[in-house]
């Protein structure tokens, strides 16, 4: 989207003025578009528009002199997630008038170290960005503080270096406590009930938070042999211990890891299920990471004619998991409000254009320093609320889901 509103003409002024009077001219720009922008798909006056299937550009022309304010690197178009993500920071730094770029990494640490260099070059000030590889981003993020751009590391923390300044995130260990006890609460009564456990990639921070948050309302239950695990003789070994270091975490994860990835999360239920004996099918339990995966899982163990009944966590509201929790083949959800991480991201964002510091609440070890952060809380979604949760709250459209009460 493109708005024009040729405010470039502040040549020569101090950098730190042009950037506050860049701000004035935006917001001044912001209302000068209600009465009347010309808006296009994509393409912009520094920006190059969708120039590959990795890329999408929003630009507007309120930059200070004519270089990206704001450039936000995201892991992958092929989750629904982040296309979320996407249209939130596009229309508020849009509305805001801020000069900026979103590029996709599409699941490679190269393509995002590129991706970042792309914005560097052109003059970005801040740079708001959810690895692919919490680890690998490191180079990435490093060459960025190097030019003295403030870093924002979103969703997912980039670790093992100090060149990440800020971190926006949801409550991830609620994330996976809310799916643990969510199992609990929906699971048939008896003991020795089949607890099939998967993770997200081993590559992503949020994977071990998730999963520690998880087993941390999980385990007594596996311990008491309420639940018996199906599927990871990892976890079984480490089934007595309330909590697990991270790499007893990786012991499991390795076993378990879906990669994030709806095919690989498909072949491992099928592999589990077809080495499953009778004693762990019937009406069972499944540990999802996330939606994309919750889907092809779920539809794994919906056509396995051993399986009775299963319940099956999951996380984002994706629509099509939305829609599946409708008809009753997903069990619900966690819905991670993007607006709100968005609209905090990019608060952030303007508060450090400003030359302020912005409000953290909390901090979370990267591995060599504590990364001052703003976190946001989750709401579990089921059959019951997701009229209240998501079409009430205008994220989505009641017209996009057919069966809703
Ligand atoms: C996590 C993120 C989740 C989910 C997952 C898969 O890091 O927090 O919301 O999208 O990645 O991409």
């Amino acid at each position: 989207m493109v708005v024009n509103g040729k405010l470039n003409v502040m040549g020569g002024i101090h950098k730190m003025k042009k950037k506050i009077f860049g701000l004035f001219m935006a917001a001044a720009a912001s209302l000068f578009c209600l009465a009347g922008c010309t808006t296009a798909t994509d393409g912009g006056s520094t920006g190059s528009g969708t120039t590959s299937n990795t890329t999408t550009t929003t630009t507007t022309n309120a930059g200070d002199d004519g270089s990206l304010q704001v450039g936000i690197v995201l892991p992958t178009k092929d989750e629904p997630r982040w296309l979320q993500d996407q249209a939130q920071f596009e229309k508020i730094l849009g509305d805001a008038g801020f000069t900026n770029q979103v590029l996709f990494s599409q699941g490679s640490s190269a393509t995002e170290k590129t991706n970042v260099e792309t914005l560097l070059s052109k003059g970005v000030d801040v740079l708001i960005i959810c690895p692919q590889d919490g680890a690998a981003a490191a180079a990435a993020v490093e060459a960025a503080k190097a030019e003295g751009v403030t870093v924002i590391a979103y969703d997912r923390l980039i670790t093992g270096t100090e060149a990440v300044d800020y971190y926006v995130t949801f409550d991830s260990f609620a994330v996976g406590e809310a799916q643990g006890q969510y199992l609990i609460d929906n699971a048939p009564a008896g003991t020795d009930i089949p607890l099939y456990l998967y993770a997200g990639a081993a590559t992503d921070n949020n994977a071990f938070i998730f999963f520690e948050g998880a087993w941390s309302v999980l385990q007594p239950k596996i311990a008491d042999g309420t639940f018996k695990i199906a599927n990871s003789s990892e976890a079984e070994a480490l089934k007595g211990k309330a909590s697990l270091t991270r790499e007893e975490m990786a012991a499991i994860i390795g076993q378990v890891s879906t990669d994030w990835d709806f095919n690989t999360a498909k072949s491992k239920a099928e592999a589990n299920l077809t080495i499953a004996g009778a004693d762990m099918k019937g009406d069972v339990l499944v540990l999802a990471p996330n939606d994309g995966t919750a889907r092809s899982i779920a539809d794994v163990f919906a056509s396995d004619k051993d399986i009775t009944s299963y319940v099956v966590t999951g996380q984002d509201s994706e629509k099509a998991s939305v829609q599946y929790i409708i008809d009753g083949i997903q069990s619900m959800t966690v819905f991670k409000d993007t607006r709100t991480l968005a609209q905090d991201s990019v608060e952030m964002a303007i508060t450090i254009l400003k030359g302020e510091t912005p409000a953290t609440d909390s901090s979370y070890n990267n591995e060599v320093k504590d990364v001052p952060a703003k976190q946001t809380n989750i709401v579990v979604v089921t059959k019951d609320n997701v009229t209240q949760a998501l079409i009430d709250s205008g994220y989505y459209d009641a017209a996009d889901f057919t069966g809703l009460n």
